[in-house]
């Protein structure tokens, strides 16, 4: 078909299912700054992921979508794909707004007992629960303009259907009531919806996700409160054969480095309300682009964990041409005991193994001034760096272009702090906050060390200490980095370094 006739039959088509057409833009994903190993939009505005399911042997990804802009405007739910958490495949937008609102984020369960009774001919409904934002009544000065709704898949959520009924949660006069995250309680054969409200979390149960009502309330004088509370999760990790239950807020501003960031609590819960082991402000990621991330449901004793690589402080002026954001790498959630404090860890998960291209391990190295450069060759794009040891001593790791450009990394044993610079990263200047230095605790008390560095275009992620201790942060060189040195003014011994090479996932 000639491209004129495929355009005539796109529109009538379009006219036809009431769908907007979008322009799909050509993209090799080679463009400055775009993430190689990490999902990214192909063109336009994205932030939080939404909806994050297993089902069928694939792991959807929807996300906040503005499709016709790259700053953030009537949201949409976009849709990815992917079997492996690794190489992802776009579907087409899965939630338009509608009269009542923007599509803001939610969750999806998989409905197999068909409680919702959305199930035809025992297909099993695939339900979306998101928030509807309606812009008007914010303009008018209304306290109600968000409410809950929901949707559902019978087609492994290529399209949805809007639930006549809806809203299924009206609201009750507080003006951020958003982002329901919803789980079954098994124990209680219901399901639970995790409500931000405002400076709190909201708990609501629902025997068939149509009709909801209020169990209880957490947070309002506990944890960090620098900025109103946003998409939470709620889920159980086991450690040691204990259950302990781990809630996911996310705030904007107030975060441990600037902007927005998700803090956690552990605790207890017993199908109505949660409660907190210690409520000492703790954050899932210390850097400063992971942001409303929640977890995959449906993946059985695995929790998976996905972020929205930015900061509501400068998303909007970030210097992506055609899209702007990507999500954090996929992360494996877990708990380790400090103390008596359990404390959740995040690691990149497995299955990106598949994409090293180039291996080299160096054993016993002195990392006073060491040039990895040297041995590996010149950086041509991502790469997964790990280096170990027995004890942890002050050290840095420089990644550089030939303008001078650099992001440092590392750890400052005088304040027992890891750290990202990204002072004179590249372009630095779209934002006045952004050239900052940030820091993260080291949490472990070991003397011993692992570090994990995952590097792409744009973006650092560093696991450290078996992922107690996580950072994320963004950064745009005018040219790709090229170099990597590691210096150590205390003489660090690195016992094992591994230094992999990565494939893109786009090609
Ligand atoms: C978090 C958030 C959510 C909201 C969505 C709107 O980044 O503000 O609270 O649902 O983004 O796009």
């Amino acid at each position: 078909m000639s491209s004129y006739l495929k355009c005539v039959a796109l529109i009538f088509f379009a006219a036809c299912s009431n769908q907007k057409i979008l322009p799909v833009l050509q993209t090799n994903y080679d463009e400055p700054h775009r993430p190689q190993i990490h999902f990214s939009p192909k063109e336009a505005w994205m932030n939080d992921p939404n909806g994050m399911v297993y089902y069928n042997n694939t792991y959807h990804l929807f996300y906040q979508f503005y499709p016709d802009s790259t700053v953030w405007g009537p949201m949409h739910w976009g849709h990815a794909t992917s079997k492996d958490l690794v190489y992802w495949e776009h579907h087409p937008v899965a939630l338009y707004p509608d009269s009542l609102g923007y599509i803001f984020s939610g969750s999806v369960v998989v409905d197999s007992a068909n409680t919702s009774r959305f199930g035809k001919d025992g297909k099993i409904p695939l339900v979306a629960i998101f928030t509807h934002h309606d812009m008007k009544g914010e303009k008018s000065g209304s306290m109600t303009f968000q409410t809950q709704s929901i949707a559902y898949s019978l087609d492994d959520g290529e399209t949805w259907t809007k639930y006549s009924g809806n809203p299924v949660l009206r609201n009750p006069g507080i003006k951020d009531f958003r982002d329901p995250k919803v789980s079954w309680y098994k124990a209680g054969k219901r399901w639970i919806m995790t409500l931000a409200t405002k400076d709190r979390i909201s708990f609501y149960s629902s025997p068939d996700l149509k009709s909801w009502s209020k169990q209880s309330e957490f947070g309002a004088t506990v944890g960090a409160h620098g900025g109103v509370w946003e998409c939470p999760d709620l889920f159980p990790l086991q450690y040691e054969g204990k259950e302990v239950w781990v809630l996911l807020v996310s705030i904007n501003p107030g975060g441990p480095n600037g902007g927005s960031a998700t803090q956690y609590f552990t605790g207890e819960f017993d199908g109505t309300a949660f409660t907190p082991f210690a409520t000492d402000t703790r954050w899932i990621d210390y850097g400063s682009d992971n942001y409303a991330g929640v977890t995959w449901s449906n993946t059985g004793d695995r929790k998976l964990f996905l972020g929205w690589m930015s900061n509501w402080q400068y998303a909007s002026l970030v210097p992506t041409q055609k899209w702007r954001s990507a999500m954090t790498v996929p992360r494996e959630l877990g708990l380790q005991k400090i103390g008596d404090k359990y404390m959740v860890t995040a690691t990149s998960v497995k299955e990106l193994d598949v994409l090293v291209k180039q291996e080299t391990i160096l054993e016993n190295i002195d990392a006073t001034s060491f040039d990895l450069t040297n041995k590996t060759g010149k950086m041509q794009g991502p790469v997964k760096l790990k280096i170990a040891g027995d004890k942890l001593e002050s050290f840095t790791i420089t990644l550089d272009n030939e303008r001078g450009e650099k992001l440092i990394a590392g750890y400052d044993a005088s304040t027992n702090n890891y750290f990202v610079d990204r002072s004179n990263s590249g372009k630095i200047n779209f934002e006045k906050e952004f050239a900052k230095k940030h820091t993260a605790p080291r949490l472990s008390a070991k003397q011993n060390f692992e570090i994990i560095f995952i590097i792409d275009n744009a973006s650092i992620e560093i696991f450290a200490d078996g992922g107690l201790s996580v950072m994320t942060d963004i950064f745009f060189p005018t040219r790709l980095y090229t170099n990597i040195q590691i210096q150590s003014p205390e003489h660090l011994l690195i016992k094992t370094v591994q230094y992999n090479k990565l494939k893109g996932i786009w090609r």
